[in-house]
């Protein structure tokens, strides 16, 4: 695959990287760009200079496109051995890492950090391992290195031993747990995971609350922060994109179908998240359910579209909830649908044109995650709904520090406060809504991708 070979100026590294691969039925490779933020961001440093984004092989695909030397100009994928990956991604990121930032365990039974643990961390070390080798091999002199999220915690300090000359940042697109709950992890694990952030000479969060609770961890189980420096970007959406995107014709067809399968003059209760644990898609799910049952005026009158699209699907845990979902959609439409209405139009389905056309239909936006980095759908559906949508937000997204005040915010373990909200949400004079929707969407969109990602860099670079 591309490889700039000591000559990158610019590099970023990140599990999941910006393109990946299927093989079709006659053998051929067949290339899929991925959207996102951190895309667009990097679009921005403009394609002739001399960046690289160094990122995992995840399919069979890649797996063979690395094989076979095809790639994408700017992009060099790792074929980590697929045991070594699956024990660092699913085993360590997604099933502790992520779990930690989050706040997931259920704490009586999880975690147990066992033999099989200890295994799955070596493979961790191994595989950001693989990552410092890649860039310290890419880089030019003095280059940028921005390190992407909780799979590459140790990618900074390995790096910095194997190339003192390089500014290296590490930027995290999720919560930092409190100490209180990030001691949780065996103390050896702890420190290799704040030693390894700290090789970098900045780090960046999305909002002061997780940059807070790094400083705290770092202090209290490192020693304090050394000589690297804190920084504050909070990612926004990308509203030119949104705009023009959302105004194509896919995603018309798409509204058209949507509007059938809604029915005429109801409104729309519209969720849209990765089938994932810490979105809160079922207490989301029992609110609407208490909503129908407190407040009998709404029933016939809303439909809640919930688009959850498979996430992590190697893990039990992730499916399980995923079913869970499916159960109580069921259920819900079970119990008070009638023959022309149904309550929940629930979707499995990654389909970006769709979720389009469900912002474009909102009346509500419900965004009730237990925690979260940022949570960009937040800052998305004010942009693109027709109408101006209200906005049922959870005080424990990052979003929230930047839309709180014109959102309806709510404490997302509160089924009975949710339910309350998004009747308040429903029931808001539509002059109302489109003035708070017009102040929510100028604040999404005060930090677009590009400028998040320049920002950054500029910072880095000013450092030493
Ligand atoms: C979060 C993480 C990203 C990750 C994304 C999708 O936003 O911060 O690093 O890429 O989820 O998860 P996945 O496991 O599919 O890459």
């Amino acid at each position: 695959m591309a490889s700039r070979n000591g000559a990158a100026q610019v590099l970023v590294a990140s599990n999941r990287g910006p393109v990946s691969y299927a093989v079709g039925e006659d053998g051929s490779l067949h290339a899929k760009r991925g959207g996102g933020g951190l895309v667009s961001g990097l679009s921005a440093i403009g394609s002739d200079a001399d960046a690289l984004w160094v990122c995992s092989a995840l399919s069979d695909g890649d797996r063979e496109a690395v094989r076979r030397g095809v790639g994408e100009d700017g992009v060099r994928m790792l074929d980590i051995p697929a045991d070594v990956h699956a024990d660092a991604y699913n085993g360590v990121a997604n099933s502790v890492l992520w779990f930690v930032h989050h706040m997931l365990y259920q704490t009586p039974l999880e975690p147990a950090f066992d033999a099989e643990f200890r295994r799955q961390w070596t493979s961790y070390e191994t595989y950001n391992r693989a990552f410092a080798e890649a860039l310290a091999e890419e880089a030019a002199p003095g280059a940028a290195v921005v390190v992407q999220d909780y799979h590459l915690t140790l990618v900074p300090g390995m790096l910095r031993e194997l190339r003192p000359d390089l500014r290296i940042g590490h930027f995290s697109h999720t919560p930092w747990a409190p100490p209180e709950y990030f001691r949780m992890l065996p103390d050896d694990v702890a420190g290799q995971v704040l030693r390894g952030m700290l090789g970098a000479d900045r780090l960046g969060f999305l909002t002061q609350r997780w940059a807070d609770a790094f400083v705290a961890c770092a202090e209290r189980f490192a020693g304090g922060l050394g000589g690297t420096r804190i920084g504050v970007h909070g990612l926004g959406a990308d509203a030119d994109f949104l705009r023009q995107r959302s105004h194509e014709k896919d995603v018309e067809e798409r509204m058209a179908a949507l509007r059938e399968e809604i029915g005429e003059g109801r409104r729309t209760i519209v969720r849209v998240d990765r089938t994932e644990l810490s979105k809160n898609i079922v207490r989301g799910l029992l609110a609407y359910r208490t909503l129908l049952d407190s407040h009998a005026e709404w029933r016939e009158r809303v439909v809640h579209v919930a688009f959850a699209y498979p996430s992590r699907q190697d893990l039990a845990v992730y499916r399980d909830y995923t079913a869970e979902v499916q159960r109580l959609a069921d259920e819900i439409n079970e119990q008070y649908g009638t023959p022309g209405w149904t309550p929940v139009v629930l979707n499995l389905k990654d389909d970006f044109a769709r979720s389009l056309a469900a912002y474009r239909l909102a009346d509500v936006a419900l965004v009730n995650p237990i925690r979260d980095g940022m949570n960009l759908v937040a800052k998305e559906v004010p942009v693109v709904s027709d109408a101006g949508c209200a906005l049922v937000l959870s005080r424990e997204a990052g979003a929230y520090e930047e839309l709180g005040e014109d959102a309806i915010t709510v404490n997302p373990y509160d089924v009975t406060g949710t339910a309350a909200a998004l009747h308040e949400a429903l029931s808001m004079r539509p002059e109302e809504r489109a003035e708070r929707a017009k102040r929510l969407a100028a604040a999404a969109t005060a930090l677009p991708p590009a400028q998040w990602f320049l920002d950054q860099l500029d910072a880095l670079r000013a450092e030493r």
